[in-house]
């Protein structure tokens, strides 16, 4: 399901576009205890999970992280209850909450109230049941239009309701006790990105969604990157990326300002958009989505939200208080912007585009980004942060706290160090370097991501890899991880 995920988010965000911005509404602030972190968690690419104990290490890593919840995105497969059942007692093992996230991509808004409400009934008094206000936490991703008044009959029990509908389509919001906005890159209004004299930012969705909530309270989105490229190869042909370089770390400097009830990152485990803040190890199958995912680990942005997750929780404004230890943590393209793939990429052949989402050679919005290795210093006292993007280096005089550098990106390796009255504190060389030739012949816009001290090895196990080889144009790339 979670490949058709975005084709319904075009729609809302043109919808968005027509909301008054110029009303500035100050959400509700909630006090430090009421506010919770969810990940949004594709249950529609773990259908290979057997027991639940496959859930055990997304679980207590989620929680270690200071992630209360886990939403857990339905469809409506055959696999979809088993794979619930085994979240759900994983999610108890191991003192986490869950909720279900319906996908309306595959319940119908104007039909399925009473599966909602059925489903909602046979998971709602289960101990892993995240409750809010003492109520069933319930959400979705799109579904205006679904019978709010049944799913709370069927369900037989109190439900907080907070689906991603949009103010523009249920223009009342009385129906709901919260809601959640999906928009969590700038785009132009028009699923893809902005351009510029057509730029929706993120803080303006905050902006529609809180008038439009008034009192209720808000999901707010934060996700690290945006990139897709599926070609012929699969019948959900798409290729764009949205504006990503330092969107996780702005982001976030954002939410601890705006301080909303909730907020949900998106994604843990969406490999196939390139937002996933989980390990490639976490246990799923492979949509055609290991051709860029392929040894280019995220854990790192997961280790960046830590203290922010905990200034969050705390109501702070800064992460600064809750840095525990001396981190870096670095992400780039593995290839620059000027290199030509035409001659080997996937993209270049015709495929049917019935929403607009294909686009041939290099991703759609890639001139969005820029050619730069990003670094975010996370540091208990000021140091010297020394980095080389091969020729290309640099050092940074980072104070205490959290901080961001970036420098020029080049071919060769990638190195990362922090200094302290001139001796080295913990220095790393990225496992991945930085090539002028197209990985498995593509344009691979995903983004690597590193820490220094490095973190464990992560790698993509078989079953995350059997979609590697389709319709690759070159010989020099096969279905193993070097990691
Ligand atoms: C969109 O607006 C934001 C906020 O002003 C800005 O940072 C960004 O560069 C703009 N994007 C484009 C493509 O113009
Ligand atoms: C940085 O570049 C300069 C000039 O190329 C070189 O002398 C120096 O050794 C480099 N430093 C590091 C840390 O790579
Ligand atoms: C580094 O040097 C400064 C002054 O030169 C000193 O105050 C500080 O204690 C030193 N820090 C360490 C970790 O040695």
């Amino acid at each position: 399901m979670l490949v058709f995920h975005i084709l319904a988010a075009g729609l809302l965000a043109a919808v968005a576009t027509a909301a008054p911005y110029g009303r500035r509404v100050i959400p509700k602030q909630r006090s430090a205890g009421e506010r919770l972190v969810f990940a949004h968690f594709m249950m529609g690419i773990v259908s290979n999970r057997q027991s639940a104990l496959d859930y055990d290490y997304d679980m207590k890593l989620a929680k270690a992280a200071g992630i209360d919840a886990f939403a857990l995105n339905i469809g409506t497969d055959d696999y979809t209850q088993t794979q619930l059942d085994l979240a759900y007692e994983a999610a108890s093992r191991n003192d986490m909450k869950v909720f279900i996230s319906f996908d309306f991509n595959w319940f119908k808004p104007t039909s399925s109230a009473s599966d909602v409400g059925s489903l909602i009934k046979s998971y709602g008094n289960r101990p892993a049941q995240l409750k809010v206000d003492g109520k069933v936490f319930v959400s979705s991703f799109t579904g205006d239009g679904l019978d709010v008044g049944q799913v709370r009959q069927t369900a037989g029990a109190d439900i907080y309701f907070a689906p991603n509908f949009h103010p523009g389509q249920t223009p009342d919001a009385g129906s709901i006790d919260g809601a959640l906005n999906w928009i969590a890159w700038d785009n132009d209004g028009n699923n893809k990105a902005p351009k510029p004299d057509q730029n929706v930012t993120v803080s303006q969705g905050d902006h529609t969604y809180t008038a439009w909530l008034g009192s209720k309270d808000y999901i707010a989105p934060v996700s690290p990157w945006f990139f897709t490229h599926y070609g012929p190869e699969v019948s959900y042909s798409k290729n764009w990326v949205f504006p990503g370089d330092l969107l996780w770390y702005n982001r976030w400097n954002e939410l601890l300002e705006l301080g909303p009830r909730f907020v949900e990152i998106i994604t843990w485990n969406d490999y196939g958009e390139s937002h996933y803040i989980g390990p490639l190890s976490s246990k799923h199958t492979d949509d055609g989505n290991s051709k860029w995912v392929n040894n280019m680990p995220h854990n790192g942005w997961l280790d960046m939200a830590k203290p922010f997750i905990a200034a969050y929780k705390a109501g702070d404004k800064s992460p600064n208080s809750h840095i525990v230890e001396d981190k870096l943590v670095y992400w780039y393209r593995p290839t620059l912007k000027s290199l030509n793939c035409d001659a080997t990429d996937t993209t270049l052949d015709d495929a049917p585009n019935p929403n607009g989402n294909y686009f041939k050679g290099r991703p759609d919005g890639s001139d969005t980004l820029e050619d730069s290795v990003f670094i975010v210093a996370l540091l208990k006292e000021a140091a010297s942060v020394s980095t080389s993007s091969g020729i290309n280096n640099k050092t940074f005089e980072a104070p205490a706290g959290a901080s961001v550098w970036k420098v020029p990106m080049a071919v060769g390796q990638q190195k990362f160090s922090i200094q302290r009255n001139g001796s080295t504190v913990c220095a790393a060389t990225s496992l991945r370097d930085i090539t002028d030739v197209c990985p498995c012949g593509l344009y691979n816009y995903n983004a690597y991501v590193g820490t220094v001290p490095a973190g464990q090895p992560d790698a993509l196990d078989a079953d995350g890899l059997t979609g590697l080889k389709a319709g690759l144009k070159v010989t020099t790339c096969s279905a193993v991880s070097s990691r």
